[in-house]
C-alpha cells in the first residue's frame, strides 16, 4: 500500500489514539507516556532493550510516583538473543528479584496485635527495604550497552522538568488517597510531602505540574556513585530517618544488607510456545503458567468466543486453582521451600484441568480452606514496562511502591515514597489483607525476607525461540488475571495490542469466591451465563493495567492499557 504522508499521519494518530502503534526496530510500553519515551530514547541511542527498561523504569519513578519508584521494588525477566559481555554466546535468560526485604525489627507477630490496624499497610512501620535501585543497576550493569549517566538522564530531567497531573492520578487520588486523609485526621501532618506536593493539600486537579527536583537530586547522586548512593549514603540515611521518625526501627545495616538477586525465569508452556515468568517470591510466574497449562488442556478454549460465559467461565476455573496454590504454597524461596516443579507438573497440571467442570464451577472449598477475604481496592500501586530491541532482545519489569504512594512517608529531603511492603506478607494469619488475599504462614514477616508479589512479567518465545509477546500489568492480584486475558487476547484471539488490552477483563483470585467483570461487562448476557453456571458475579472498576508488546509482520505492535492513559513510543 502507498500511503500519503498525509494519509500515514492520519493512521499513526488514530492508532496513538488507542494507544497502539507499531514499530519496526524496538518499542517501550509503559504506564506514562514519558516512560514509554525515555526508553525508546536509549533505542534511538544505541542502547538495547534492558537501557531501554531500565530507564522507563527509572522515569516512571518520576512520573507515576504513586505506583512504584526508587522507595519500592520489582522483579524484570530478560530474554537476550546474546549476552553482549560475551558476544557470539548465545541466548540468555535472567530473572532479577528486587523485591523489597523485611527489615531486621520485624517479624512473624509483629502486627499480630498491633493495636492499629493499619499499621502493615500505612506509616513507618510498613515500610520494607527498598529494591528498585539495586536491581534496574545490576540488570544495567550485566546487560546495558549505555552509560548509567544516560539511563538516569531522562528520570532526572522529568523529574527537574515536572510532569501534568492526568486522569489516572486524580482518579486514585479522589477514589483512595483522599478518603484516607479525611479519615485519619493526624494524616496531613504525618504525610506532609504527600499532603503538600502530590496532593496540594487536597487541590490537586488534572493538568497541575508536578516538579519533584528533590528526587532529581537523589537520581542525579545514583547517576554518579552508584547503588552506594542509595544503600549506603545519604539516601539511605534519609529512608532510614524517615520510617524511624513515624515508627519503625529501620537500620543502615537493613540497607547495607539489600542485594539484588539473579534467578532463572519459570519456563513453561502453551501450545508450542515457551512462556517465561518470574518464580517466587513472585507467585504470577507460576500462576500464569499453571492457568495457561490447564487451558491448554482444555479443548473447549479453541472454541469458545471471545469473553463468552463457557470461556470466562474456564479462565477463572484455572485462576481459582492458581490463586489457591498460591495461596497454600508460596513464599520467598530464600526462606521457605516453595515446590515450583510439582505445581507445574505434568501429571498435576493434567489433574487440575481434568477437575475443570464445565456445567457449574465449585465451590472455594474444593480449592483450599482459608477463611473468605473481602473486596480489594479498586486499584494497587505497582507499574509496567514491556521493552524490546531491534535485535529481538526482551524486557518485562514490573514495580512497585505496594498501595497508591506506598506508606505516604517519604524520605526527606528527597520527596520520594517509601513502599508500604510489609501488608503483602501474612501480616495477621488468616487475615485478608489490603487485597483481599489470605495467604499462608510460608508468607510469614521475617527479616530479611521478601513478601510474595502478585507481579507477572512475562515473555513468550515462540517454537525458534524468538520474542511473540511481552506483558505484565499493575492491579494487586488482579496483575495476574489481566496479564493471563491479554496474553490470551493475543496468542488465542490473534488480537492486535490494542484491542488486546481495550478488552474488558474478569478477575478471579480463589477467596473471596467472587467472579469480578468490568463494568463493561456488568449487565451482559456474560454476567447471566455465569450466573447460571453457579458463580458470585460482581462488577468492579479497571481490572489491571497491562502493557503489553506482540511481534507483528512488520514490527513491534506496542499498546499502554488505555485504564492508566499511557502510550508506547519506540525506534
Ligand atoms: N504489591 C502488589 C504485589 O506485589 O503483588
Amino acid at each position: 500500500m502507498n500511503l500519503t504522508a498525509g494519509v500515514l499521519a492520519t493512521v499513526l494518530s488514530a492508532a496513538a489514539a488507542l494507544g497502539q502503534s507499531v514499530y519496526p526496530s524496538g518499542a517501550v510500553a509503559a504506564d506514562h507516556v514519558v516512560a514509554s519515551r525515555a526508553g525508546a530514547r536509549m533505542l534511538r541511542e544505541g542502547g538495547n532493550a534492558v537501557d531501554a527498561a531500565v530507564a522507563a523504569s527509572f522515569a516512571l519513578s518520576v512520573t507515576r510516583p504513586y505506583s512504584c519508584g526508587i522507595g519500592g521494588g520489582g522483579f524484570m525477566v530478560v530474554h537476550l538473543v546474546d549476552d553482549p559481555r560475551h558476544p557470539g554466546s548465545g541466548p540468555v535468560r535472567a530473572a532479577f528479584n528486587y523485591r523489597e526485604t523485611a527489615p531486621a525489627w520485624v517479624g512473624p507477630d509483629t502486627f499480630v496485635a498491633h493495636p492499629d490496624p493499619i499499621a502493615p499497610a500505612r506509616g513507618g512501620k510498613s515500610v520494607c527495604v527498598p529494591g528498585t535501585v539495586a536491581g534496574l543497576l545490576a540488570a544495567h550493569e550485566r546487560f546495558g550497552l549505555l552509560s548509567r549517566g544516560a539511563v538516569l538522564a531522562p528520570a532526572i530531567e522529568a523529574a527537574e522538568a515536572g510532569f501534568a497531573v492526568d486522569d489516572h492520578y486524580m482518579t486514585s487520588v479522589r477514589e483512595d488517597v483522599l478518603p484516607f486523609f479525611e479519615r485519619h485526621a493526624d494524616a496531613r501532618e504525618r504525610f506532609a510531602f504527600v499532603w503538600s506536593r502530590f496532593l496540594r493539600e487536597g487541590r490537586v486537579e488534572k493538568g497541575d505540574l508536578v516538579r519533584l527536583p528533590e528526587q532529581g537530586g537523589a537520581l542525579r547522586l545514583i547517576a554518579r556513585d552508584g547503588a552506594a548512593a542509595f544503600y549506603a549514603g545519604p539516601v539511605g540515611d534519609a529512608i532510614v530517618r524517615a520510617a524511624n521518625a513515624d515508627g519503625a526501627r529501620l537500620t543502615m545495616d537493613d540497607l547495607s544488607r539489600f542485594a539484588a538477586v539473579r534467578a532463572e525465569p519459570i519456563a513453561s508452556h502453551y501450545r508450542g510456545l515457551t512462556v517465561l515468568g518470574m518464580p517466587p517470591p513472585s507467585s504470577g510466574g507460576v500462576a500464569v503458567a499453571q492457568a495457561l497449562e490447564m487451558l491448554e488442556r482444555r479443548p473447549e478454549l479453541l472454541t469458545a468466543a471471545h469473553n463468552s460465559a463457557a470461556y470466562a467461565h474456564m479462565v477463572g476455573e484455572a485462576l481459582k486453582h492458581a490463586f489457591a496454590d498460591r495461596a497454600r504454597w508460596m513464599g520467598d524461596p530464600a526462606f521457605v521451600e516453595v515446590p515450583v516443579a510439582a505445581l507445574l507438573d505434568e501429571g498435576y497440571m493434567d489433574a487440575l484441568a481434568a477437575r475443570f467442570d464445565g456445567a457449574r464451577t465449585l465451590a472455594s472449598e474444593a480449592y483450599g480452606s482459608s477463611p473468605a477475604g473481602e473486596d480489594a481496592p479498586e486499584d494497587s500501586g505497582t507499574a509496567h514496562v514491556s521493552a524490546v530491541d531491534r535485535w529481538g532482545n526482551a524486557v518485562a519489569c514490573t514495580e512497585t511502591v505496594n498501595l497508591i504512594f506506598g506508606s505516604f512517608v517519604t524520605a526527606e529531603p528527597f520527596g520520594f515514597v517509601l513502599n508500604d511492603t510489609m501488608d503483602d506478607f501474612t501480616a495477621r494469619p488468616g487475615a485478608p489483607n489490603e487485597f483481599g488475599l489470605v495467604q499462608s504462614r510460608r508468607n510469614a514477616i521475617e527479616p530479611g525476607k521478601r513478601a510474595l508479589s502478585s507481579m507477572s512479567p512475562t515473555i513468550v518465545l515462540d517454537g525458534e525461540g524468538r520474542v511473540r509477546v511481552v506483558a505484565g500489568a499493575a492491579g494487586g492480584p488482579r496483575i495476574i488475571s489481566s496479564t493471563l486475558q491479554a496474553t490470551l487476547n493475543v496468542l488465542r484471539f490473534d488480537m492486535p495490542a490494542g484491542q488486546a488490552l481495550s478488552a474488558p477483563r474478569f478477575h478471579h483470585q480463589w477467596k473471596p469466591d467472587v467472579l469480578w467483570l468490568e463494568r463493561a461487562l456488568g449487565d451482559s448476557p456474560l454476567a447471566e451465563g455465569l450466573r447460571a453456571l453457579g458463580h458470585d458475579v460482581r462488577p468492579r472498576g479497571p481490572i489491571g493495567n497491562v502493557q503489553i508488546i506482540r511481534r507483528a509482520e512488520d514490527g513491534w505492535d506496542a499498546a499502554a492499557d488505555p485504564r492508566k492513559g499511557g502510550l508506547p513510543d519506540g525506534h
